[in-house]
């Protein structure tokens, strides 16, 4: 099994090479390709360091700042290109531990299509989220469940290993998801193709460096998609029967 596991990055100096790090001594068989969109404190510039001094370890450079989900899209298709045969996404700043990738891994290999790190199923947590967030994160994760009907706790999560035939399947043209509504979207889409999903707990420890990139306007986008693809769904479903 090739895994590679893709870390978009923006402005993620101090983090990226603490976390890379742990990832590489952790599951040292995964290779490493940082997807950068031309972060302006020099992020990519280190990723190129960091790939000249370990061969398991690729740089994608986009042009400027587009939104997580086209950053994983070129890391997806870059990879795609590739002969991987599990395509890992993970944080940059330490919030997704590269200790408990093999969690992930282990229920990719027993047959998940797609295998979400899980903050609120049994077992899984948050460390260090104010109450603020921790409801937003709750809340629209309950919101698209209710919307979208899948029987899953945490929708939202950037902690995930698809199998390489799930995103061969998929049609990246047709993601509109920008922001983080993106991991909503590829969760949808997937659960539409009636795959296997399987949720596995995990510790998300907020950052200690650098800062969040979210915004009430990713929040926006995400929930208006959620409305708009709930409603969709069940309309169709209302004029298909007969
Ligand atoms: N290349 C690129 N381009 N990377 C980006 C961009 C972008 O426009 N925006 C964010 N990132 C990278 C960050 O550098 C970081 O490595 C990762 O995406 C996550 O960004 P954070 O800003 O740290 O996200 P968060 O901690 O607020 O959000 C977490 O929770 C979300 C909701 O559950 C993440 O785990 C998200 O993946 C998750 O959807
Ligand atoms: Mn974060």
């Amino acid at each position: 099994m090739r895994v590679i596991t893709i870390i978009p990055t923006y402005n993620e100096l101090e983090s990226l090479p603490l976390t890379v790090g742990r990832l590489r001594t952790a599951v040292p068989d995964s290779d490493v390709l940082i997807v950068d969109d031309n972060s302006p404190d020099g992020t990519g510039e280190l990723a190129d360091k960091m790939a000249a001094e370990d061969s398991n370890i690729h740089v994608l450079h986009r042009t400027g700042k587009d939104g997580l989900g086209a950053a994983y899209i070129a890391g997806f298709e870059w990879a795609l290109a590739r002969d991987y045969d599990v395509l890992v996404e993970m944080d940059a700043d330490g919030s997704h531990m590269p200790e408990q990738l093999p969690r992930l891994l282990e229920a990719s290999a027993a047959g998940a299509d797609l295998v979400i790190g899980s903050r609120w199923v049994k077992g899984g947590e948050v460390v260090n989220w104010p109450l603020l967030r921790k409801i937003i994160s709750r809340g629209g994760s309950f919101y698209s469940r209710t919307m979208l009907g899948l029987p899953l706790r945490d929708i939202t999560a950037g902690y995930r290993a698809f199998k390489r035939q799930t995103l061969e399947e998929i049609d990246f043209d047709a993601v509109e998801s920008r922001g983080y509504g993106f991991q909503v979207d590829m969760t949808f889409r997937v659960a539409m193709m009636r795959k296997r999903i399987v949720e596995v707990p995990v510790t998300f420890v907020e950052r200690e460096l650098g800062a969040s990139k979210m915004s009430g306007n990713i929040v926006f986008e995400a929930m208006w998609n959620v409305t708009r693809w709930g409603l969709g769904a069940r309309w169709k479903k209302l004029t298909s029967r007969k």
